[in-house]
């Protein structure tokens, strides 16, 4: 027994000293990156697995194709390749140091998914891809925005990224045999920066209400304290109301036509963001519509909430896989460095090409579209002079007289200032 309390003992040490050094580099973090400063952007282009390289290569010559076409400033579009669950099970290592040099040298990058490694699956048990990047990169906001018109539904979801079960989830211990134990890590800095992100994204695209999100009548400690600095936080935000609801009984709501319309801002510990964000899309329309912003001050990166359908490839279906996720990152992308009308024209295309007028579609099989196809019929779209009225007059076929309630853009950027 006294060994296992020693081992215990130690390890948790470890923790806590690891958790209040981060504390320490959280208050001396760097002042958010100002794009409009900088001379030259750097984006990376990161394949990853799967159908990843298919779909990241239709959004990089999107980007390609609208960033010449719009000449107001010098961004390069540097493929990082590499990114393999192979290449990442050699190195045993979540994102290999040769990689990880490369995505730094960017300021943002646009990434595919990445095969996460799960107990049984053959590969190593090496942590996340993205969790890594996440907390590498300090990317402390992931902000996926869901839009249904039709029904009113403007959603913007700010799940913190860093913290809570995520922050050590490879670092749990097995105490002995039958005793397993994983720690739950949720900071005032790091809850403080979330927080205010989602406030001053809702005060910047004029919303009135945001939503805490917690288990805190359960979870008192690290729920209760996120609870408490949200309502310490809206104290300077008093045109906005906070609202706050349990994970349980939000995830039902969700599924309730008469109240979902009213949520606006929902903003929630890392895990509760994953599940209700994945709920979120799959009412959307899939979790292959939605696009997802990982923000932090110094860098960011956009990518698709799906996996990376490794079936599609060893049927040979890859070159059907939908990319439309990835392209609604590619706009969240695009607004975050400093070109919100260019990414306003392509989630005009996709809703049209996706949503609406529906040409091609696809099926994730030959009877449906390729990606590339798919890309061309977007590219074409947004190279149509009369994209906005086309836009609006879908809106107006199905009866809304104020696009997407009142933000016309997803708003991932302008949310740190
Ligand atoms: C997401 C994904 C990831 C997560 C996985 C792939 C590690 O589900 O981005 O939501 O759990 O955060
Ligand atoms: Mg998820």
């Amino acid at each position: 027994m006294d060994q296992e309390f020693h081992t215990s003992q130690n390890h948790f040490k470890k923790i806590i000293q690891q958790q209040l050094e981060r504390i320490e580099t959280l208050k001396n973090a760097p002042l958010p990156t100002d794009y409009n400063k900088l001379d030259k952007i750097k984006v990376g282009i990161i394949g990853g697995d799967g159908i990843g390289p298919t779909i990241t290569n239709v959004s990089q010559n999107i980007l390609k194709s609208l960033l010449e076409q719009h000449k107001t400033k010098q961004i390069d579009l540097i493929p990082i390749p590499g990114l393999t669950i192979e290449n990442r099970a050699l190195a045993k290592q979540a994102i290999p140091n040769e990689i990880l040099y490369e995505i730094k040298k960017c300021d943002v990058t646009l990434k595919g998914p990445t095969h996460t490694p799960e107990k049984g699956d053959g590969w190593p048990n090496i942590e996340s891809a993205n969790v890594s990047m996440r907390k590498k990169l300090d990317l402390f906001a992931n902000v996926r925005p869901v839009r249904i018109p039709q029904e009113n539904i403007d959603w913007t979801f700010f799940r913190e990224n860093t913290e809570d079960l995520y922050a050590v989830g490879s670092q749990g211990i097995n105490v002995t045999d039958d005793l397993a134990i994983d720690f739950r890590v949720i900071t005032t800095q790091g809850s403080k920066r979330i927080i205010q992100a989602g406030f001053n994204h809702a005060r910047k695209t004029g919303k009135t209400k945001v939503t805490i999100v917690t288990k805190a009548n359960i979870v008192k400690t690290t729920d209760g304290k996120f609870l408490e600095i949200a309502q310490e936080i809206a104290q300077d935000f008093p045109e906005i109301t906070l609202d706050s609801w349990y994970i349980d009984i939000m995830t039902a709501k969700l599924l309730d036509l008469k109240r979902r319309s009213q949520f606006e801002v929902m903003i929630l510990p890392n895990l509760y963001g994953d599940i209700l964000t994945d709920e979120a899309a799959e009412i959307q329309g899939g979790v292959g519509t939605a696009g997802s912003a990982n923000i932090g001050n110094k860098y960011a990166m956009f990518e698709a909430i799906h996996g990376s359908a490794p079936r599609m490839v060893t049927e040979k279906r890859a070159q059907y896989a939908d990319p439309s996720s990835v392209l609604r990152a590619s706009a969240m992308l695009l607004e975050h460095i400093g070109f919100p009308l260019i990414g306003t024209q392509l989630n005009q295309a996709l809703d049209i090409c996706g949503n609406y007028e529906k040409k091609i579609s696809i099926t994730g099989r030959e009877d449906g579209a390729t990606s590339e196809q798919f890309g061309d019929y977007v590219l074409s779209t947004i190279n149509d002079k009369n994209l906005n009225d086309r836009w609006l007059e879908y809106l107006s076929l199905i009866h809304i007289s104020e696009p997407t309630r009142r933000t016309p853009i997803s708003y991932a950027v302008f949310c740190l200032k």
